[in-house]
């Protein structure tokens, strides 16, 4: 499918709003694309459908996994607001013919996990760096971080989930803990390496 085509119908399903994000997304997969070095058409792409599924029922999209042959383990049950991730991967493949890595990436773009790809990185990062974000003050230094380190940005934002998170009283999904441990001991070593150089 080509991407005018994959664009007519995410624009025509999703709500206004949405889909004013969705765009927020593109324009910002493809800018840390140019700054890191990443595959700019992958990037775009997984953003444009990387909230494909966000508004359909929590029903419909377990009925389109289990239809798939997908098992929901019981960690993203509890978080039914991370579900649209892997069923709009699921739907990337399967509907729009999207290829294995712009699946990946759109598959952990809620929570992250350890040793994601550049590509994972930028569009786990991108989704909440883009413009149209309204807690503006707040992101300023995630969005410096995403100019000089993917791997930096990712650490701050799985923090400012758990914490988000935390203060809505909601269940936190374990990847999302996952990420910020895994990627805070990567900077760790990161940092003691430039310290011993
Ligand atoms: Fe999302
Ligand atoms: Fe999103």
């Amino acid at each position: 499918m080509t991407w005018d085509e994959i664009f007519r119908i995410v624009k025509g399903e999703l709500s206004e709003r949405r889909f004013r994000h969705v765009l927020g997304v593109v324009g910002e997969a493809e800018r840390l694309a140019a700054i890191h070095g990443i595959d700019r058409e992958k990037a775009r792409l997984a953003a444009l459908l990387h909230d494909s599924t966000k508004e359909w029922e929590i029903n419909s999209q377990l009925k389109m996994l289990s239809e798939c042959g997908i098992i929901v383990d019981n960690d993203t049950l509890q978080c039914p607001q991370v579900l649209h991730a892997l069923s709009g991967s699921v739907r990337a493949k399967r509907e729009f013919g999207a290829p294995f890595d712009v699946a990946e990436a759109i598959r952990t773009h809620a929570t992250g996990e350890e040793n994601m790809t550049p590509l994972q990185l930028l569009i786990y990062v991108a989704d909440l760096t883009e413009p149209g974000r309204d807690f503006a003050r707040e992101l300023s230094p995630l969005r410096a971080l995403a100019e000089k380190s993917l791997e930096a940005a990712a650490c701050e934002e799985a923090r400012m989930t758990l914490v988000r998170e935390t203060k809505k009283g909601r269940a936190i999904h374990p990847d999302t803990r996952k990420t910020y441990e895994y990627y805070k001991n990567i900077l760790q070593e990161m940092r003691s390496i430039n310290d011993t150089e």
